[in-house]
C-alpha cells in the first residue's frame, strides 16, 4: 500500500481476521503457560477492537445496503465470542483447566464469523462492496477508531463484555 494511503473498510478489517488467525495458530503449536497466556491476551485485545470497530462504524453503515438477517446474526456472534473473550480474559490459563479448550471453541467460533463476512458473493463484505458505500472514508474511520480503542484497552484492560443481542436468560 502506498505511503500516506490506507486501506478500504473491507481490505482493514480482513487484515484483522488473518492477523488474527495467524494469533490463534501459534497458541495452538505454542508450548508453557506465559507464552499461551500472552499469546491469548493478544487474541482477547485483538478481536475486543475488531468487534467494537465493526460495531460501532462498520454495521451501521452497512444497516439498510445487506441482508438484515446476516447483520443480526454477526451481531450474535460477536456477543457470544464476547462472553468467550472476557472467560479467557479473566483466566489467563491461572489454574483453569478448561482454559485451552475455551481458546479452541473461541477460534472456532471466529472461523465461522469470518467465513460468513468473508464468503464470495454472499459474504457481508461482498454485499457491503456490491452497495453504494464509501469504503475509503469508512477504512479511515475504522482505522482511526482501532488505534484509538487499542491504545485504551492496553492501557486500562478490556472492558466487561457489552452484549448488544443477549438479554433474555438474565444470567
Ligand atoms: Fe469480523
Amino acid at each position: 500500500m502506498a505511503a500516506g494511503k490506507s486501506a478500504d473498510a473491507i481490505a482493514l478489517l480482513k487484515e484483522d481476521h488473518r492477523k488474527v488467525e495467524k494469533l490463534f495458530k501459534e497458541f495452538q503449536s505454542a508450548k508453557g503457560e506465559g507464552r499461551k497466556e500472552k499469546l491469548a491476551r493478544e487474541i482477547c485485545l485483538e478481536l475486543s477492537v475488531h468487534a467494537a470497530i465493526e460495531e460501532e462504524i462498520f454495521y451501521p453503515a452497512c444497516k439498510g445496503k445487506v441482508d438484515e438477517e446476516l447483520l443480526k446474526e454477526s451481531l450474535v456472534e460477536h456477543d457470544a465470542a464476547k462472553l468467550l473473550v472476557a472467560e479467557i480474559d479473566a483466566a489467563k490459563g491461572a489454574g483453569d483447566e478448561y482454559f485451552d479448550s475455551k481458546v479452541k471453541v473461541l477460534q472456532e467460533e471466529i472461523e465461522h464469523h469470518v467465513e460468513e463476512e468473508e464468503r464470495s458473493k454472499s459474504g457481508l463484505f461482498a454485499q457491503a462492496r456490491a452497495a453504494d458505500l464509501d469504503l475509503g472514508e469508512l477504512g479511515e474511520r475504522l482505522a482511526e477508531r482501532k488505534q484509538e480503542l487499542t491504545a485504551d484497552y492496553k492501557a486500562a484492560g478490556i472492558p466487561k463484555p457489552e452484549l448488544t443481542t443477549m438479554d433474555q436468560a438474565k444470567v
